[in-house]
């Protein structure tokens, strides 16, 4: 698999939720090499901005590739502001992917940005004959993509959502709605999202086989800055690298 840079125009820029867009870009070198869990890098050029940004992959075609900007500082708010037809230059894809098993049952788990990278595993797991089920957790009702919650519920048997406050039918975490969930029924595990919700679920899921994407402040993306490690039972690990997936079981959790 080749990273290229590639500059792309901007196809459509849509406003799904409070704080998120999906961002829509012209692409044929990149989002046809793209796995489910590989990340681009951005160049966002607006005032004080001199740093690439990562972003997990949205989906794919193609001829396009799509990303979820949720709202978090300057360089989200400058992608979210650009109209159809400008043009952002991209390096990907890059990092490791997750695993894609045909016929298996997969409960998919995902906070926040984590919509991203499960969007495509689940259109990938889909098209691989496997059944799957999907959890999101989401700070307020406004924050959740309705419109992105039903791609997943076309594909999914089940996909349970819950907000931290209300008013929403179900408040709570993650691993509340986990709690709800027979456990057996899957043999396979992917969570993404804040480090804080993957520490959580570790004691429920960490006897089975489970990964995780994990979130990272990049300064490259690329394994050259060191910027991004983490340590892991096989020593230390770059997240833009060697991940952003890795085995949960792997992970030096006490250290996050
Ligand atoms: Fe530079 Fe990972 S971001 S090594």
């Amino acid at each position: 698999m080749n990273v290229v840079n590639e500059k792309c125009e901007v196809i459509r820029n849509e406003r799904v939720s409070s704080d998120g867009h999906i961002l829509v870009l012209n692409s044929r070198d990149i989002s046809r090499q793209t796995l489910p869990g590989q990340f681009v890098e951005i160049g966002c050029y607006g005032e004080d901005m001199i740093l690439r940004r990562p972003f997990s992959v949205f989906d794919v075609s193609s001829e396009s590739l799509s990303l979820f900007i949720k709202i978090v500082g300057k360089g989200t708010k400058w992608l979210s502001e650009l109209n159809s037809g400008s043009i952002v230059d991209l390096i990907g894809p890059l990092g490791n992917g997750f695993t894609v098993s045909s016929k298996s049952r997969s409960l998919l788990i995902g906070g926040g940005c984590g919509i991203a990278s499960l969007n495509l595993l689940s259109r990938k797991l889909f098209d691989s004959d496997s059944n799957s089920d999907t959890i999101f957790g989401f700070s307020k009702p406004e924050e959740i993509p309705q419109e992105v919650i039903e791609g997943f519920q076309k594909r999914a048997n089940r996909v349970l959502v819950t907000v931290d406050k209300g008013p929403y039918p179900f408040i709570g975490n993650v691993v509340d709605r986990l709690k709800e969930i027979d456990l057996e029924n899957y043999d396979r595990f992917y969570c993404c999202g804040p480090t804080r919700m993957l520490k959580a679920l570790e004691p429920f899921l960490c006897k089975r086989e489970v990964e995780v994407s994990l979130e990272a402040r990049m300064a490259c993306g690329i394994g050259v800055c060191y910027g991004c490690t983490i340590s892991t039972k096989h020593g230390s690990k770059r997240v833009c690298l060697d991940g952003p997936v890795f085995k949960m079981e792997e992970v030096e959790w006490n250290e996050m």
